[in-house]
């Protein structure tokens, strides 16, 4: 049987979306990355400030409100002898995540994934307070899952597909003829432009994803601060990067960060990741080993 992970999910405080997915999505990431097989449950509630102010209290002596709290039922290094194991339950005061992400000018449902996946990593026995090396463990492994999450917090699609049509009206293609534009995101809310520029020595081409890959580095941004990518083409069917691109993206950028592909309308789009579009890629790594 497959397994399923439940998440029982409460959300007290009405926010206007609604996070669940979200939240699922974190749960079954978190599951993946630390290896665990198995169908697990856990209960997740968004409360107010008073309700958690209440628990901090009670629980841990501490009179005001906090961003998470953690009950685990098990002892975490338990293999699961039910059929679903009870992890425990997380409790999230939004209005703290929303002022916490604010002061880290990070955007707040990257801040609710991150609260969420600090408990659950509680939830299966991490510990930041029983000492420094524990702490660095636990921080080291919580910055991995919420990089590798497949869930982009910045890239909003609207303006992407704007910046897209502005980057490709400055394509120089005299000889193709075939104009491409490109955008890459970074994490600090910046797109950066790039566009095809070709030559009469026709070997001196630039593509449109290079050129707005190496702009970004220009500019002083490198692999762990790009966000995404997207690209659009003259074709109306969606065209994708070429091989090269393919390859200087696997150095330039996060393996799991998504690339956003538009046919020349932006009525057909391809969503994929970088290792999406180059799987066994050549790395670093293929060289010293
Ligand atoms: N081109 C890109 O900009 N990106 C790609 O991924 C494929 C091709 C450009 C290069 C050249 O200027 C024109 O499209 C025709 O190949």
């Amino acid at each position: 049987m497959a397994d399923t992970h439940v998440l029982d999910y409460l959300d007290k405080t009405r926010q206007r979306k609604n996070f669940l997915p979200l939240f699922q999505t974190v749960f079954d990431h978190v599951l993946k990355v630390l290896g665990k097989t198995g169908s697990y449950e856990v209960s997740l509630t968004l409360v107010g400030d008073e309700e958690i102010q209440r628990l901090n209290r009670e629980y841990r002596k501490i009179d005001r409100p906090t961003d998470v709290l953690t009950f685990a039922y098990r002892e975490a290094d338990l293999v699961p002898d039910e059929p679903v194991f009870d992890l425990g339950s997380i409790l999230i005061d939004p209005a703290v995540a929303r002022k916490q992400a604010k002061e880290f000018h990070h955007p707040y449902p990257r801040e609710l994934a991150f609260l969420f996946i600090h408990g659950l990593l509680h939830i299966f026995g991490y510990d930041h307070h029983s000492g420094q090396k524990d702490a660095e463990i636990m921080f080291a492994l919580q910055n991995r899952i919420l990089d590798t999450l497949p869930v982009d917090f910045y890239t909003n699609q609207k303006k992407m597909k704007k910046l897209l049509l502005e980057a490709q009206s400055h394509s120089y293609s005299p000889y193709s003829h075939f104009r491409v534009g490109a955008v890459v995101v970074t994490k600090d809310g910046k797109y950066h432009l790039g566009f095809n520029i070709e030559n009469s020595a026709y070997g001196c081409c630039i593509c449109a994803e290079r050129c707005a890959l190496f702009r970004t580095y220009a500019e002083g941004y490198h692999r762990e601060d790009i966000v995404s990518l997207g690209c659009i083409t003259d074709a109306s069917t969606v065209g994708t990067p070429c091989g090269s691109c393919r390859q200087v993206m696997s150095e330039l950028m996060p393996l799991s960060a998504p690339v956003y592909i538009y046919n020349n309308d932006e009525t057909k789009h391809l969503f994929s990741t970088v290792e999406g579009l180059l799987p066994y890629t050549f790395t670093q790594k293929d060289l010293e080993s």
